[in-house]
């Protein structure tokens, strides 16, 4: 038998001490906290308050500890002072919080002109009723950064590009909303120099936030952003939620509404966009940059859209998709007076797949082309490997109505790039003039599930309402591709 009285004795006397100790360095540490607190301020510059404001009242709408308004900083809305500072300030005044349940900046109704700046950790941006954050014009006010590393280049111009007004890195938990305030880029001037080729830089964003995760983008409006709208970067666990998303549907160029490039678990819902170019595309990087960079957008989910995209498409995928595509689900979208409803862009350089795509209830209404597959969209940075062939395969077409479209579906596969397992059930599209060449398809192979209209091409298999086969089809390279109207 083991002495235990001893044994116990043993382990109890250094228990002991090490309690005492670790009572001394959490009290010591608590001090230091206190104390590097109080630094933090007595070192800050002195246009910085000695220590932040104490919260506004009335406090939270939200769930954070601190509630600040942007005046309590500073911040001028009048449409002409820079507000850069304020929000920068506010937002260092939150960071102090990060660990500490966080903190909400409330924008007032009012016009606040600002350059671009950072968002932090656990931070609520709050845009009040008849709120306007206006994008500052003077591009030198606009910070250069970096090429995105899955496209290699600036997208317009090779080296840096220009940040977004509102950006954000390697955050958790930030949430953008309010009562329908309007965040406005101001895109005219960017538009028009980009056009007079006056820019040496690619554009940038309205807002992008990049490696990061839990996010949350609701309750606001989004206006003429420079480029793109609304670009999350290798993000995970994203609600975009009840915006309005607008710029000019013609002379707008690149204000694609919601860009998720490399980002999985999204939710996209109850939006309204109409804008310069497509209304959602999902990316996931550019040829060699985006296969070494290998993340791919997957588990998106996108429901209950209005959509208008005169130039452009209404959704996209691609073109650039080279980290790949999976398990992307888009339902109960209408999308009105625009080029191209749905779409899928790839072409040989891209590499990597899109899989797993499911499209159901969608309205066309007023289009040239309602469904899209083209395999030979070109574009691609130097040095690009024309075999890094794209898999596309496993799209499904289930509810696709609609009426005035001229082209209901154009599927354009390439003995190099074929499209496999495609599936139409339940279609009905009315069509504006032309009754031929109506469903155009080339290297596609795939089945049709009970009636659909227009009637499908003789490149896919028929099946009955009960799923039994009817006709197999023997023509899956067939190719009838007419770009004539
Ligand atoms: C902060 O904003 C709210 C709402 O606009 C307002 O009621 C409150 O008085 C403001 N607080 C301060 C300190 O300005
Ligand atoms: C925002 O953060 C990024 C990354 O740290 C940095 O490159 C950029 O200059 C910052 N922008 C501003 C306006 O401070
Ligand atoms: C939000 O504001 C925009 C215009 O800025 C308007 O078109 C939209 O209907 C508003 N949304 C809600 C829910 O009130
Ligand atoms: C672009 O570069 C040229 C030549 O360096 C310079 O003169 C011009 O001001 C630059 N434009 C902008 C908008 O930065
Ligand atoms: C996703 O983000 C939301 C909002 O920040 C958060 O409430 C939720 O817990 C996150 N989900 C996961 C699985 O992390
Ligand atoms: C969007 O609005 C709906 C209805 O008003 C609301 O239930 C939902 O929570 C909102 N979503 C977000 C992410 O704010
Ligand atoms: C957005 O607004 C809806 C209702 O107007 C509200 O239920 C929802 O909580 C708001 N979202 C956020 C993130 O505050
Ligand atoms: C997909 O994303 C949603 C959030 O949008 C999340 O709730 C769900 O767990 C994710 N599914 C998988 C298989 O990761
Ligand atoms: C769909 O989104 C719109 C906003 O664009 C909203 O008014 C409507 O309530 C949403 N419908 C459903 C079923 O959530
Ligand atoms: C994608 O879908 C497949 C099959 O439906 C599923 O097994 C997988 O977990 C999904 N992955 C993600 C990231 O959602
Ligand atoms: C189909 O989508 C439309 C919006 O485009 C919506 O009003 C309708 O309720 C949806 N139908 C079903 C069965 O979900
Ligand atoms: C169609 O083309 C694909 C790929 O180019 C090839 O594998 C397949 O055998 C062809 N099918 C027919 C029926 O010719």
């Amino acid at each position: 038998m083991l002495d235990t009285s001893r044994f116990n004795r043993r382990r109890v006397i250094p228990a002991i001490i090490v309690l005492w100790i670790v009572g001394f360095a959490l009290t010591y540490l608590w001090q230091t906290d206190s104390l590097t607190r109080i630094q933090l301020f007595a070192r800050a510059p002195p246009s910085t308050p000695p220590q932040p404001p104490p919260p506004s009242q009335p406090v939270p709408r939200g769930y954070r500890a601190v509630v600040y308004n942007l005046t309590d900083f500073g911040g001028v809305g009048d449409g002409k002072t820079v507000n850069t500072e304020a929000f920068e300030r506010a937002i260092a005044a939150i960071k102090i919080y990060e660990n500490k349940g966080g903190g909400q900046l409330n924008v007032q109704a009012g016009k606040w002109l600002t350059a671009p700046f950072n968002l932090t950790s656990r931070m609520t941006l709050f845009l009040e009723e008849g709120a306007v954050i206006l994008g500052i014009q003077d591009e030198r006010y606009w910070p250069l950064m970096p090429p995105l590393p899955s496209y290699g280049f600036g997208r317009e111009q090779a080296g840096p590009r220009y940040g977004s007004l509102i950006h954000g890195q390697h955050l958790k938990d930030v949430i953008i909303t309010g009562h329908n305030g309007t965040i406005n880029g101001q895109g005219k001037s960017w538009w028009t120099k980009h056009r007079k080729k006056l820019l040496n830089y690619t554009r940038g964003p309205l807002i992008q936030i990049m490696w990061s995760r839990d996010i949350i983008i609701s309750n606001v409006t989004l206006r003429d952003s420079p480029f793109w709208t609304l670009h999350p970067y290798d993000c995970k666990n994203l609600t975009i939620a009840n915006l309005t998303i607008l710029a000019p549907v013609r002379g707008a160029p690149n204000t694609d509404g919601i860009d998720p490039d490399s980002c999985e678990d999204v939710l996209i819902e109850n939006c309204y966009i109409s804008v310069g170019d497509d209304g959602i595309a999902i990316k996931s990087g550019w040829d060699q940059y985006g296969i070494a960079y290998g993340r791919p957008s997957t588990n998106i989910s996108i429901r209950n859209l209005t959509i208008r995209s005169v130039v452009s498409a209404g959704i996209s995928i691609g073109s650039e998709m080279s980290g790949g595509v999976s398990n992307i689900s888009v339902q109960n979208i209408h999308i009105w007076e625009s080029r191209r409803g749905v779409r899928i862009k790839t072409a040989p350089g891209r590499g990597a797949y899109v899989k797993n795509i499911l499209y159901r209830n969608i309205t066309f209404d007023n289009l040239r082309v309602g469904i899209v597959i083209k395999t030979d969209y070109n574009e691609h940075p130097f040095g690009y490997d024309p075999k890094a062939l794209p898999d596309i395969k496993d799209i499904s077409y289930f509810g696709i109505h609609g009426t005035g479209v001229r082209v209901p579906v154009r599927i354009q596969g390439s003995p190099e790039i074929p499209i496999r397992d495609v599936v139409f059930q339940d279609m009905s599209v009315g069509i504006t003039n032309r009754k031929k060449h109506v469903f155009q398809c080339s290297y596609v192979e795939g089945r049709v599930i009970g009636y659909i209209f227009p009637a499908a091409c003789e490149n896919l298999d028929i099946y009955n309402e009960r799923g039994e086969l009817v006709r197999r089809s023997d023509s899956q390279n067939v190719s009838d591709i007419d770009y004539s109207f």
